[in-house]
């Protein structure tokens, strides 16, 4: 979704940021400008489509030190040059970049800024002719900014140039991620570190409802009263190669081929001296104390969450619910006496989990949130953390983090049961080295994965997934996937339920991959397949060592069956990949997405 950079210090500012908006491009965008300045001068280049694009439109020759840049995820208004950010107030003396909503801008325009003429429809020209406004009433810039931002209802990271004020890049947040990086002889602003690695591993948190005045050897961060908050810099643990592609064709390619080495490290992460799977102590107290846990995820962490629950329930004896984070914020379930609340997110800063969030910490109950970025907006208001350790995922489809998700919450459920001295069905560490060596025999299976894509997927227009228990909750992420980079509307169910109404849609040639890695399901799935072959469908099975047939598509190596999602979606990830990469569309970054949705 939307991404901020800004840059003041005394090197070439457009080179800078543009390599800082290229490395925003994950999160998702349509448009995209920078606006930079030299002493009084200020240019704005901005423009529709990719960076690519942005770039050639930027003059080489023009002489800049400091200035702000801006990826746009259209919310108010279409994708165009009109809407992009950078936006200028009437004068041109303030220029602002913005990310978030302004949900009360139409009440603002009303009530301050009538006889001005819009340039655009967003509601962040609003924030910039409102700063103009206030300063026209004699407030100096900082007082203005700060009395704007005292009006606005809705979530904001902002950066702001002013004319008058070269030396100053003016910045602020509510609700939308942003940080402050500090370098030597300059500083920089960035919606995420990774944007700017290329200058600094040095950064310091910003919290809702503060303002920062940044010049090139300074940062100041202050309440919206004006006290100063003093706030101990970290380092950002990223390593510069987990950001690029490699030799990799994709990123997502690159993500799913780094599942096992992701599955390798978590289960280093969790363990204690002595080899024992371990979680903080506070942790595992919190969920012994609960006598039910509501897990609120988005997308695919929902679909993780839907997997965990089976852990907690089965093998931790916690009833659990599994909840989609923008229903559940409207239409709160009866909730129990002492419910933990469980947030997965792999950026950590989606809008529609921290709405629940919020909404959750103000009722007084205890939140972990399962996270793949330390020091993210859930991480820091919830109670505990539990970290993914899956390294960035820069693809807009996410992999790695699903099945760290998915293995995070196994080791928990585990430790949990453990210390309530359960004795599960289950040996995890063991079987969690079989999954991560099945993993491995998949990604070198990729070739067959591309075969499976271009036979069943390179021009079908619909598909369906099907599967019992464990593969019905793989279904509907294989589903996920490929409908989300290859366009093709994908649907998944549980395998009883297609003949209740869905079956209709089955005809002959369409595509319906069945996966059938459970023992207990394993005939009545293969039932449902011949349901839908007897009406034309074109079958595409992918079972488990142990359970196959004759004629199955692909047969994963045998694990625990509990297990078997971590492993049978990985199929589902390169089918989706090669389906996508064939009908040539941007597996990175497919069309409308966003990769870290900050808005509700
Ligand atoms: C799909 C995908 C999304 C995210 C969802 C939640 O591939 O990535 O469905 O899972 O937007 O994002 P996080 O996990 O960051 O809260």
């Amino acid at each position: 979704m939307c991404g901020i950079v800004g840059y003041i210090g005394t090197e070439d500012a457009k080179e800078i940021l543009l390599k800082g908006l290229e490395k925003l491009e994950y999160r998702g965008y349509d448009s995209a400008g920078i606006a930079v300045r030299n002493g009084e001068d200020v240019r704005v280049y901005k423009e529709k489509g990719r960076i690519a694009e942005l770039r050639k439109m930027v003059d080489d020759s023009f002489d800049t030190t400091t200035g702000i840049g801006h990826t746009r995820w259209a919310t108010h208004g279409v994708p165009n040059r009109e809407n992009s950010h950078p936006h200028q107030s009437e004068s041109g003396r303030f220029t602002l970049v913005h990310n978030g909503v302004i949900e009360n801008y139409e009440q603002l325009r009303e009530a301050y800024l009538t006889g001005v003429t819009f340039k655009s429809d967003t509601d962040t020209e609003i924030i910039v002719q409102l700063v103009e406004h206030f300063s026209k009433e004699g407030l100096d810039t900082e007082a203005a900014f700060v009395e704007v931002l005292k009006l606005l209802h809705g979530s904001y990271a902002l950066g702001l140039l002013d004319t008058e004020n070269p030396d100053v890049i003016y910045v602020a947040k509510n609700k939308s991620p942003l940080l402050v990086g500090l370098g030597d002889g300059f500083n920089v602003i960035a919606s995420d570190a990774m944007a700017m690695l290329q200058v600094t591993d040095t950064y310091t948190e910003l919290h809702d409802g503060e303002i920062v005045l940044i010049t090139k050897e300074n940062i100041e961060i202050k309440d919206l009263e004006g006290n100063v908050i003093t706030r101990e810099p970290y380092k950002a643990e990223i390593d510069a190669s987990d950001i690029e592609k490699g030799t990799y064709a994709h990123y997502m390619l690159k993500e799913i081929h780094e599942q096992p080495a992701v599955m390798r490290r978590i289960i280093q992460k969790y363990q204690d001296d002595k080899g024992n799977l371990t979680i903080d102590k506070d942790i595992v107290k919190a969920a012994r104390e609960a006598d039910r846990v509501y897990i609120v995820a988005c997308g695919t962490s929902y679909h993780a969450g839907l997997v965990g629950k089976e852990y907690l329930e089965k093998w931790a004896g916690i009833p659990t619910e599994v909840h989609v984070a923008s229903e559940f914020v409207y239409n709160m379930p009866l909730l129990s006496k002492k419910p933990l609340f469980i947030f997965i997110s792999q950026s950590g800063e989606t809008a529609d989990s921290r709405a629940v969030l919020v909404a959750v910490k103000e009722l007084g109950y205890p939140a972990l949130t399962i996270t793949n970025v330390p020091g993210s907006t859930l991480s820091r208001e919830a109670d505990h953390t539990l970290i993914l350790h899956a390294g960035p995922e820069i693809a807009v489809a996410s992999t790695k983090a699903y099945t760290a998700q998915i293995a995070v919450l196994a080791i928990f459920a585990q430790v949990v049961a453990a210390d309530a001295g359960v004795k599960t069905e289950i040996d995890l560490l063991p079987e969690l080295a079989k999954v991560t060596s099945a993993i491995t025999t998949i990604v070198d299976d990729a070739k067959l994965m591309e075969d499976i894509a271009s036979k069943y997927l390179s021009t079908t227009r619909n598909a369906f997934f099907i599967g019992r228990t464990m593969d019905f909750y793989v279904g509907l992420e294989g589903a996920l996937k490929l409908k989300e980079i290859s366009y093709i509307q994908a649907e998944g169910f549980a395998g009883g339920e297609l003949k209740h109404g869905t079956i209709a849609l089955i005809e002959d040639g369409v595509p319906v991959i069945a996966l059938a890695t459970q023992e207990s399901v394993n005939l009545s799935i293969r039932g449902n397949v011949k349901e839908v072959v007897a009406r034309g469908a074109l079958p595409c099975i992918i079972s488990m060592r142990g359970l196959e047939k004759e004629g199955d598509a692909y047969v994963i190596p045998a694990v625990h069956e509990m297990l078997s999602p971590l492993v049978s979606v990985v199929t589902l990830q390169l089918i989706s990949y090669y389906a996508a990469l064939h009908r040539g569309a941007d597996v990175d970054k497919p069309r409308n997405l966003a990769k870290s949705v900050t808005v509700e």
